[in-house]
């Protein structure tokens, strides 16, 4: 099993003080980054017997691209500050893992770089400048993202903790925005976003756009009203308003609400191969992984997120094997109790 307490040791070891703290840090006073930590293994599995589990497989498809296992990499800004091959070395481990990376706005790589490693889908926040908004956007479409990820769990960057810096740390990262200053309003998140960035945003790309970050039935359907194709239910690592309900309570109500529209994916705390087989049996159709990617990549560089990525690769098809299941369509409700 993926140690997860002795990458994160080993990452504060290697980064400075305020990376690590930035990388770290939940919103407030930390209440929803707490719960989260506890959230998926308050859930309780029940599994099948006597089925043949002899082939048993993880691949699956989120939309329509093919994945190794049911496992994205969470957009994390500043890769490069964890890693020297920054967002580079994350794209290369899960084009060799068979993963899908979602590439952060707020990269410290330009995303054609990425783009030329392999397919990805490119995370939006909105900014206050629409223009610079749709530029990246059609940039990313240019580089080959499959999807757009609109972020609209941030009308403004939550406050973090004393000694964590709520925004990049001053270390001179160029940001995927080009040479613009990092400090400058147009960059900051637009408190208007509405339905209608969502809409234009799909349409000037030509891209299918995922809402990241609902947490409510209702929340999940505004997002599909404005043409959402897929939600994801995150409370974006604990990192937003906090006090929310956790990512394992909410994704239930989602899926009743637009599972049988739209794709659902789920992040927020998942760790382990038995917290995807529980993301999947709440009616996910995959996760997102976010700390541990950059807790990996610090340690280990590119062939650190590779192990981290095969390993938990692994843990899933044990835990599907343990499960009695073929695969991930195979994973059904009857695997939780209520
Ligand atoms: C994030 N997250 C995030 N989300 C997003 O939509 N755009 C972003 O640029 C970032 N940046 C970011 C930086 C850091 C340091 C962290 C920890 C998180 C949220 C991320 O995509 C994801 O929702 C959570 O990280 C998932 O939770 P875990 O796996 O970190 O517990």
């Amino acid at each position: 099993m993926i140690d997860h307490e002795a990458l994160r040791r080993r990452a504060q070891e290697l980064l400075a003080d305020d990376v690590f703290a930035y990388y770290a840090a939940g919103a407030g006073a930390e209440v929803t980054l707490a719960r989260e930590a506890r959230a998926w293994d308050d859930v309780l599995l029940q599994p099948r017997v006597l089925r043949d589990v002899s082939r048993t497989t993880t691949v699956t498809q989120v939309l329509g691209h093919p994945l190794a296992a049911p496992v994205l990499v969470a957009p994390t800004a500043a890769q490069r500050l964890a890693h020297p091959s920054g967002e580079v070395g994350v794209a290369l481990a899960a084009r060799g893992t068979g993963a899908l990376m979602v590439l952060s706005m707020r990269s410290s790589t330009p995303v054609e770089e990425v783009g030329a490693v392999g397919p990805f889908w490119q995370q939006l926040y909105v900014l206050r400048d629409r223009g610079i908004t749709d530029e990246v956007a059609r940039r990313a479409a240019a580089a080959g993202a499959l999807a757009l990820v609109v972020t609209v769990d941030t009308p403004q960057v939550a406050s973090k903790r004393a000694g964590a810096p709520a925004v990049l740390p001053p270390l001179g990262i160029v940001p995927a925005l080009d040479q613009r200053d990092v400090d400058d309003p147009r960059l900051r998140q637009a408190p208007d976003v509405g339905p209608h960035d969502l809409e234009r945003l799909a349409e000037l790309s030509g891209l299918p756009v995922v809402a990241k970050g609902v947490l409510s039935a209702q929340a999940a359907r505004d997002c599909v009203a404005a043409g959402a194709a897929a939600v994801v239910v995150s409370t974006h690592g604990g990192r937003q308003l906090d006090g929310v309900v956790p990512s394992p309570v909410a994704l239930p109500q989602v899926v009743e609400a637009v599972g049988a529209r739209v794709e659902v994916y789920v992040d927020g705390g998942v760790r382990t191969g038995s917290h995807v087989l529980t993301a999947l049996a709440l009616g996910a159709r995959a996760v997102l992984v976010g700390r541990p990617v950059l807790w990996a990549l610090a340690a280990g560089g590119s062939h650190g997120v590779s192990a981290l990525l095969a390993e938990l690769t692994e843990e899933v098809r044990e835990a599907l094997v343990l499960a009695g299941c073929r695969s991930c369509a195979d994973v059904g409700p009857d695997l939780v109790r209520r």
